[in-house]
């Protein structure tokens, strides 16, 4: 039987917790490493199931890794060699994608088979490899399953136009572009912190990125990179979600070694329904109330709501007064977990691309499946404000990226454990 998480709700979560390092910077990071050929050591890095799979993934491809403590690893992909990683690793990961950028600038080549990860509906690639290909790359498929990506006499700067705002696009692109010849302009570049946090890796490795954090980034290739020491920014949707946690079960949290302006849109969300939210230097406390409104959603690429935070969101509005719509502009099918909120209480409809809440006075115990990594976060927070217990079976998806989750909660007083 695969483990679950079994929670006893109604208790208020009170205290301090802090956030650990940013899965969606540390996963292009860890691939990153292999474009520098050298030695890094990347601090911050979260204890989570993905980040192992990533390290793993690197090193049946030569890298070596070595944990100095639990969020400091040192990385060294001198000895990396071009070859394709196992396809049973980067069909259980989307990152994997970023070992073709990474693989093409270093090698000119880069072979990696087609990439899994959370399943949020279709998640295709073609803007990474139509990207690839405007730096001059040329992209075969094979009929099983790998992409092969060619550039014989190198990569060569060039304008590269983006159709849709996409992180994983931006970071890859740019990630080849470092070692390309000339300058690469990207347009209609996602502005995610996990884009900035990747940029700021690169040039701390010698690269020269400009314009991270706004959607044109500009590109000057070098020769070569060189290791770097770098810390990772905390993760915003870790910290999302303990703040959501604090308001559902009508607790006091302080979210510690964050950085408050990522979290404008979900602040202003949570000020908006009537919950106060006291921002500080680095940390944010949100203290939860009683009769909270409902309210409209609407997910959309930085700076606007994260499509991340949507479901543990839809359980907050689950127990609010009113009624509540919730867009979603990115995964069209992200609402797998409305039939398992429903079973613990919740009136949620999924009409046309949107969740339709009814807000419900109490949520109750039921058992229910993780569908995928928020989902799973979501029934979190459900069966921490639910009366009775909560099982929630398929907890791996919740393991790829909330680090010590169990513990953290416990501290918080929550009446939690894993079985
Ligand atoms: N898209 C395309 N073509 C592409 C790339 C994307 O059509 O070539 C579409 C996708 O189908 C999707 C949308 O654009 O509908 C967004 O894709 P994007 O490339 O922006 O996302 P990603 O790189 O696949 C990352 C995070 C996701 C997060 C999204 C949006 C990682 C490893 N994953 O995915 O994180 O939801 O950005 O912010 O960075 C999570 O952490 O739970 C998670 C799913």
């Amino acid at each position: 039987m695969d483990n679950r998480l079994i929670i006893r709700g109604g208790r208020p979560l009170y205290g301090d917790v802090k956030i650990s390092g940013m899965k969606n910077s540390a996963l292009p990071v860890i691939f990153g490493t292999i474009a520098t050929g050298d030695v890094c050591t990347i601090k911050n890095l979260p204890d989570i199931s993905d980040i192992s799979l990533a390290l793993e993934t690197i090193e049946m491809v030569g890298a070596s890794v070595r944990f100095i403590d639990t969020s400091t690893a040192i990385i060294d992909t001198r000895k990396v060699m071009m070859k394709s990683p196992p396809l049973e690793y980067v069909s259980k990961m989307r990152a994997s994608t970023y070992m073709l950028g990474a693989m093409l600038g270093r090698f000119g080549r880069a072979e990696v088979g087609y990439p899994g990860g959370c399943d949020l509906g279709a998640r295709p690639i073609n803007l990474h490899l139509k990207g690839f290909e405007t730096l001059g790359a040329r992209i075969t498929y094979s009929t099983s399953g790998m992409i092969t990506c060619e550039a014989p006499i190198g990569l060569k700067g060039n304008f590269v136009y983006l159709d849709i705002a996409s992180v994983g696009a931006t970071i890859n692109v740019m990630l080849a572009a470092v070692l390309a010849e000339g300058t690469t302009v990207i347009e209609n570049a996602a502005r995610e912190p996990h884009i900035v946090d990747m940029a700021c890796f690169l040039n701390a490795c010698g690269a020269k990125i400009s314009g991270a954090g706004t959607s044109m980034i500009r590109i000057r290739g070098v020769e070569s990179l060189h290791g770097c020491t770098y810390e990772l920014a905390p993760d915003m949707i870790e910290a999302g979600t303990y703040m959501v946690a604090a308001a559902a079960t009508r607790g006091r949290v302080c979210v510690k070694n964050i950085i408050p302006k990522h979290m404008e849109s979900v602040s202003t969300k949570l000020r908006e329904i009537g919950i106060p939210v006291e921002v500080q230097d680095d940390s944010i406390t949100v203290t939860g109330l009683e009769g909270f409104r409902g309210t409209e959603i609407r997910t959309n690429p930085y700076p606007g709501f994260p499509t991340d935070m949507h479901p543990q969101f839809s359980a907050l509005l689950a127990l609010s007064r009113g009624v509540s719509r919730v867009f979603e502009g990115i995964y069209p099918e992200r609402f797998r977990y409305v039939p398992e909120l429903n079973k613990m209480g919740a009136n949620i409809e999924v009409i046309d691309g949107s969740a339709l809440i009814n807000g419900v006075e109490t949520l109750h115990g039921a058992e229910v499946k993780a569908s995928d990594l928020r989902a799973g976060a979501c029934l979190v927070i459900a069966a921490l404000a639910a009366d009775g217990v909560t099982t929630i079976s398929s907890i791996e998806y919740i393991d790829r990226g909330y680090e010590d989750l169990v513990e953290k909660l416990k501290f918080l007083g929550a009446d939690i454990k894993r079985v």
